[in-house]
């Protein structure tokens, strides 16, 4: 066989993405938007292996007919994958990969950018220097100017102890002496609770305690609209809540009125129900929230090696090895790893 071909949806960032070019007979997506469904579904059956974005709607549609043609592999550029029928892959016999590890320290970082913008009204003060608010005030220190919370000594919930959720746990607990309460599906190993000062509570205490609630479970059944009305009624009218992991966790309308009511003090989000979010969602009239375009991840550092992990799954696949971060371990009883065959 000659070069397997690749549909990649987007140019990635450094050096591996030339690599990968020379691997594959690669098409790359040109555009900056994403390829509309329909292009998918059309170009899956032509192509050996498949890069795709958490933009790309990979469905049963588009699984269905690349396995009808030549596709084996779905590598994913992202650690989430909740844009993907996973089951569907591996009932097809197609091996979806992610891109995990590499991002989580960009991811934390965001998080708490997100935190302390929140914390200390660092978007609202920005715009009271620009708008030129500040100068017309005729002071430049006022003793009740932009008061903000301060983090020591808080507690902070971290719902889904996973790799990312332990990084910001870190930071918080080390970097900034808080004490950390987790929610998560198991409880973590001991020397990591011991390590983190961490306690695992049940969801209730989590909200009832926490000063700040951060949010890094997947997208799944169980996880949509995990955060509701009665979840958002429990938290501490002084907490905030950050949200980093995927929009549709918590539920939009029930976030709006509990910022407008003052349920939660303010809130931190990078990611929404819907991406990219209208210019008239009424979170974007809200003054007590900051938010972000779905930038986690967007380090030059991460988005590089991410370019690399998607790489390395496809040349271990190509090698007729199991990829280091294959996302459907039952695929393998279905289909051994490789393009032959
Ligand atoms: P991870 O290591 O798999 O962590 C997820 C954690 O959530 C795991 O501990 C998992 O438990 C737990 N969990 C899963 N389902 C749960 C449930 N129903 N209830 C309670 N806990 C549950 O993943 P990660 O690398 O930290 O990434 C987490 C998520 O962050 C990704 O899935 C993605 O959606 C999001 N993300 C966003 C950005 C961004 O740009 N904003 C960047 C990177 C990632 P188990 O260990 O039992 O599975
Ligand atoms: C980004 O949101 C990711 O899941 O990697
Ligand atoms: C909030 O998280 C939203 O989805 O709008």
């Amino acid at each position: 066989m000659g070069k397997p071909r690749l549909f990649v949806t987007r140019r990635l960032p450094g050096p591996c993405f030339k690599r990968m070019l020379e691997e594959f007979n690669a098409d790359v997506w040109p555009e900056w938007r994403h390829p509309p469904h329909e292009v998918l579904v059309e170009k899956a059956p032509h192509y050996d292996a498949m890069v795709s974005l958490l933009t790309d709607r990979i469905d049963c549609e588009v699984i269905v007919a690349g396995a009808r043609g030549r596709l084996r592999i779905i590598s994913q550029y992202a650690v989430g994958y909740d844009n993907i029928d996973v089951d569907c892959a591996t009932r097809h016999g197609i091996y979806v990969t992610n891109t995990p590890d590499v991002l989580t320290e960009a991811t934390a970082e965001l998080t708490w950018a997100l935190i302390l913008a929140a914390a200390r009204h660092l978007v609202k003060a920005d715009r009271y220097v620009r708008s030129g608010e500040w100068y017309r005030s005729g002071t430049g220190w006022h003793p009740e100017l932009f008061l903000g919370m301060e983090l020591r000594g808080k507690t902070l919930g971290i719902i889904g102890f996973g790799r990312i959720g332990r990084a910001v746990a870190r930071i918080g607990a080390k970097g900034f002496g808080m004490k950390v309460l987790y929610y998560s599906r198991r409880r973590a190993p001991r020397e990591v609770e011991q390590e983190l000062n961490a306690r695992y509570v049940s969801l209730e205490e989590l909200l009832r305690e926490s000063d700040i609630v951060s949010l890094h479970v997947p997208l799944t059944p169980e996880t949509r609209g995990m955060i509701g009305e009665r979840e958002l009624r429990m938290m501490k009218p002084t907490a905030i809540l950050v949200n980093t992991a995927r929009g549709a966790v918590v539920d939009p309308d029930a976030l709006v009125k509990a910022l407008r009511e003052g349920w939660i003090a303010a809130a931190g989000l990078d990611v929404f129900h819907v991406e990219p979010l209208p210019p008239e969602h009424p979170l974007t009239k809200l003054d007590n929230v900051v938010l972000a375009p779905h930038i986690g991840s967007a380090t030059r550092e991460a988005r590089e090696a991410m370019t690399c992990a998607v790489l390395e799954n496809l040349l271990a696949f190509k090698r007729g090895e199991v990829p280091p971060n294959l996302v459907n371990r039952e695929v393998v009883e279905k289909r051994r790893p490789g393009f032959e065959g």
